[in-house]
């Protein structure tokens, strides 16, 4: 039912790829069609102080650049919207933004966070954190799938991993709701900026409780592991929390949301769901393939480099589409249809190579979870008001979609 206008290919040299406005407000397939076809390695001219850049958007070009940790980095950014403003505050402290021996030693450490009793523990809960969401929205026979589920879902895993109080989390899902996009496209920076420094700030009081204490959560782990017999700065175990919590919250929320549209623009999926015809594993990995959360990924180039035949040079930034990429045609069959039980279904949204999500696994039960509470409880689901897109030139997703909910 989605009403955006389609930009056409003409208007290619025309738009700005790292515009919110135009992700919020316009659908883009034709051209990423368009450019996967003739410009696989597109430069977009810069724009009055905006740099230009590199739109990578072919499934083995985009593979290319995700592995290749010699000539590209994240540590001036990984998004569009830090690498052409200047960088990222975050660079050496965040995972997402680290790299080299740093990286490697702070991503195994909190790999054990994700241990097999946590993930048992939160696969439980989230389970019931989705049966009871939806019960109460079928009382009420209608609902706002993106406020009244999608928010409250997410944000209950990642809190639980970070054992977030009860009664902070509302207080969270606030925040992070407003520090990488907005509702509005008129909404003034500073929102963003006010909302990044109070989580910052949360999580720096929070890792002070935790400090020495002996409980085994996640903030625990930051505030009291030991790297070389060293503790982590203050600076990298408050950037970790937060980049968990940005992480793990916003990305399951669009691909919940993402995930309920897609099943009520096409019956017969949701026919299959409910018929039991599709295995739950492979449809979790179709509606993440699908709604695609993450729309790019950036990098900084640190040497001259070619892929696929373009010289890319030192200093260059390059941005992957993760939304391209998972509609390559000369990859995944019938590209532009959602088929719950499509495989192989090897999909770039949790990115690859040595900045692979971490928190995969949640992200998989967040949306298998969905899934699952649909299957069992849910008889028919209808939109019955439009659907409102976030405004963000890497996250993707809608902030409200009104629907009518059926036992
Ligand atoms: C990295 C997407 C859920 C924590 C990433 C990246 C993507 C992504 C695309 C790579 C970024 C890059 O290459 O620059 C998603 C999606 C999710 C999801 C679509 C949900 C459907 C989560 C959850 C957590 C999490 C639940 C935490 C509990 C992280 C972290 C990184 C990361 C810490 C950085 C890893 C590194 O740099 O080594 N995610 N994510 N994500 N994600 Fe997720």
């Amino acid at each position: 039912m989605s009403t955006r206008p389609m930009v056409s290919a003409d208007e290619l040299e025309d738009i700005d790829l790292a515009s919110p406005i135009l992700h919020a407000e316009y659908e883009l397939d034709a051209v990423f069609r368009h450019l996967r076809a003739n410009r696989p390695m597109y430069w977009q001219q810069p724009r009055g102080e905006q740099p230009g850049f590199w739109v990578i958007s072919r499934y083995a070009d985009v593979n290319e650049v995700y592995k290749d940790k010699a000539h590209f980095t994240t540590e001036n950014g990984n998004a569009l919207a830090t690498l052409l403003t200047g960088g990222d505050s975050a660079s050496g402290a965040m995972l997402a933004v680290t790299d080299g021996v740093r990286h490697h030693q702070v991503r195994n450490l909190l790999s054990k966070g994700f241990s097999p009793q946590m993930l048992e523990l939160i696969a439980n809960s989230l389970r019931e954190t989705v049966d009871g969401l939806l019960l109460a929205a079928l009382d009420r026979g209608e609902c706002d799938a993106a406020r009244d589920i999608s928010a409250k879902v997410p944000l209950g895993a990642i809190c639980d991993l970070l054992e977030i109080p009860q009664t902070d989390r509302e207080y969270l899902l606030g925040l992070t709701a407003h520090a990488w996009s907005t509702d509005y496209a008129d909404e003034p920076p500073e929102e963003s900026w006010v909302a990044k420094n109070e989580i910052l700030l949360y999580f720096s009081k929070l890792l002070k409780e935790r400090r020495g204490g002996d409980r085994d959560d996640m903030v625990s782990l930051l505030a009291n592991c030991r790297i070389d017999g060293h503790p982590l700065n203050a600076a990298e175990q408050i950037a970790n929390c937060y980049g968990l919590m940005i992480g793990g919250d916003e990305t399951g929320r669009h691909a919940i949301t993402g995930t309920v549209l897609a099943l009520i623009e096409n019956p017969d999926q949701w026919r299959a769901l409910k018929n039991g015809d599709v295995d739950l594993k492979t449809a979790t990995e179709e509606a993440l393939r699908w709604t695609v959360p993450s729309l790019h990924g950036g990098r900084k180039a640190t040497g001259d480099v070619v892929i696929n035949g373009q010289q890319i040079k030192a200093g260059e930034v390059v941005s992957v589409w993760i939304s391209s990429a998972n509609r390559d045609e000369t990859v995944f069959d019938a590209a532009d249809e959602f088929k719950l039980a499509r495989t192989p279904n090897k999909h770039f949204t949790f990115a690859y190579g040595s900045h692979y999500c971490l928190g995969h696994y949640l992200g998989r039960m967040e949306v298998y979870a969905v899934l699952d509470g649909l299957r069992r409880l849910v008889g028919d689901l209808e939109q019955i008001g439009e659907e409102r897109w976030i405004y963000s030139s890497i996250l993707h997703g809608m902030s409200s979609l009104p629907i009518k909910i059926t036992a």
